[in-house]
């Protein structure tokens, strides 16, 4: 490229077999948009606008987009703002199904078009993983903001926000508790601003894992949506997104090793959701980073759980970001952290934090590693012969009293059919039963949140709070309880979990890091030679998924990307 050439604008020119031609076309399109030649001079940005109707969580994304186009001009570069698929937890179900797709489509985008670098803006649960995805398969420098958490509301007097309350009010409406006229008043009180759950669910956790990999500006996962604070953070990741496409530093040299150790320690100490561990399995794999689910336990085992947030504790994102967010954590973490690894700001971890102060006495939501929030091992990975392949439960989020218990069976076996029978008054139910549901892992069904499945009705109105579930689901970040998920090999896959019949006994052991189906390997494998085999969905998107998807022990992202 000669010196007066433009830049982002002759990137991929190559489309027409003569990149005179190529770019003479581009500028032509431009030109009938408004733009002279001083403009296609400038480094050109991408900015990733997941912005829709069906996502009430980025509902404010057009402010922040607007501020992002800001620090890049700003810094002299040359905004170009394109849409992606938009995955909203409540309106795309199984999003885990679609993650993918708006990773790849990401990819592409990025690839297919003209940029120097990219502002990937997320938030909603799937949004960020996939873009992680994205930008670890990219040529071209990213840098990942979002759209940052809802603040809280208020319910007769009591706080409360999406979406620990939201199945906390829904289990005590269930059970009688609430009634109707209550439960429509907590509806409209649990999203009280746009912006993301505002709890350590899987949005919350993945905006602290792409702060910890250094795929986002310091202090960016913390910001609530309305604030000023968050739109000063998107100019910045604007004009810092300028600096990068001028002097690159490119996904793969920022999400080393070193990056995913750290996001490792910092999941472990926030009690984050188990959805993180297939996102970052899946990103590692693509930054060719080998990653295991023995790594998370390994960590996670030396790692107390430090912040006090829902579901693990008892705050809100809003009081993290005053108590300095996520370097405050990383603050308190300094001496278990690799302090050279440098993030797209372009300065270290350790350079990062000297100007970081220890968080303040005053505050309660980050603890410090002398007086935890709780013990290490908030999320243990489990194996034995219900999982062979691992299993992964929140253990911080589960009653301590079932973490060893053996029980009965009760086997489901889809979600459809938990939906169906688990308010059945006949079913035949105790306390000390362990719910296991199949049928619900990538293949199968694209990995719903299922897995925490309700406790059946008759339990509830009796009082109980919590039962052992075991599946090859996911769980929202959001959710609490003793829920094993994840078993690998899934059902579909001939997983022992397609072998489970009602009555079996089943033995889950966290400390031990066990769960075992006691039933013995020869009767095990008549029963396997009995299976009918998974039907495969017979076109589009679902078989391209079904037939190529890894599975979640794996990152479960598509074989071939
Ligand atoms: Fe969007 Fe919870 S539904 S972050
Ligand atoms: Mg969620």
């Amino acid at each position: 490229m000669s010196e007066d050439t433009p830049r982002g604008v002759a990137r991929n020119t190559s489309s027409y077999g003569d990149p005179g031609f190529s770019r003479y076309l581009r500028a032509a399109f431009l030109a009938g948009a408004g733009y002279d030649a001083d403009d296609l001079s400038r480094p050109f940005v991408g900015i990733a606008d997941l912005g829709s109707d069906y996502n009430p969580c980025h509902r404010l994304m057009p402010a922040l987009v607007e501020q992002v186009k800001r620090g890049v001009l700003e810094a002299g570069g040359l905004p170009f703002v394109f849409p992606t698929i938009s995955l909203h937890e409540s309106f795309a179900a199984p999003t885990m199904l679609y993650r993918n797709l708006l990773a790849m489509e990401t990819e592409e985008m990025v690839r297919a078009q003209p940029m120097d670098a990219v502002v990937l803006l997320g938030g909603c649960d799937k949004t960020v993983p996939a873009q992680l995805m994205a930008a670890a398969s990219s040529e071209v420098p990213v840098v990942v903001d979002v759209v940052g958490s809802m603040t809280s509301g208020s319910f007769e007097g009591e706080r409360l926000g999406a979406c620990t309350d939201c199945r906390r009010f829904w289990a005590r409406h269930r059970s009688g508790e609430l009634d109707e006229g209550r439960i429509r008043a907590v509806e409209s009180a649990l999203v009280t601003t746009a912006g993301t759950c505002m709890v350590m669910g899987t949005a919350s956790t993945m905006a602290a894992m792409a702060e910890t990999l250094g795929m986002m500006l310091p202090g960016g996962a913390t910001p609530p949506a309305p604030s000023g604070d968050r739109l000063r953070h998107g100019t910045l990741t604007g004009r810092r997104a300028v600096a990068l496409a001028r002097d690159p530093l490119l996904p793969r040299e920022v999400m080393t090793r070193a990056a995913f150790e750290n996001a490792l320690v910092v999941l472990a100490a926030t009690g984050g959701s188990t959805n993180a561990v297939i996102h970052l399995l899946a990103v590692a794999r693509r930054a060719g980073v080998d990653l295991t689910l023995d790594d998370f336990d390994r960590v996670s085992r030396d790692t107390p759980l430090l912040l006090d947030l829902k579901p693990s504790g008892s705050q809100y994102m809003e009081d993290l970001h005053h108590a300095g967010g996520v370097p405050a954590l990383l603050k308190v973490l300094e001496s278990r952290l690799d302090l050279d690894h440098v993030g797209v700001g372009g300065t270290s971890l350790g350079q990062h934090l000297a100007s970081v102060p220890p968080p303040g006495a005053w505050q309660t939501v980050v603890r410090t590693l002398d007086d935890p929030l709780g013990p290490p091992g908030a999320l243990a990975v489990l194996r034995g012969s219900l999982a062979p392949d691992g299993a992964v439960i929140k253990a911080s989020a589960a009653t301590p009293g079932l973490l060893r218990h053996r029980g009965p069976a009760l086997v489901f076996e889809s979600p459809e059919d938990a939906a169906r029978r688990l308010d059945d008054p006949d079913l035949e139910v105790t306390a000390d039963h362990v719910l296991v549901m199949r049928n619900a892992g990538p293949v199968a069904a694209g990995m719903p949140e299922a897995g925490s499945l309700p406790i059946p009705r008759k339990l509830a109105e009796a009082g109980v709070r919590d039962m052992v579930r075991v599946s090859d689901a996911r769980m929202s970040g959001t959710s609490y309880g003793t829920v094993v998920l994840h078993c690998c090999p899934e059902s579909a896959a001939g997983g022992p979990l397609a072998l489970v019949r009602d009555g079996d006994l089943v033995e889950l052991d966290v400390p031990g890091r066990r769960i075992d189906l006691l039933v013995d390997a020869d009767e095990l494998a008549q029963r396997r030679a009995a299976l009918p085999p998974f039907a495969v969905p017979p076109r589009g998107w679902r078989h391209l998924y079904a037939t190529t998807v890894l599975p979640a022990s794996q990152g479960a992202d598509l074989d071939f990307l």
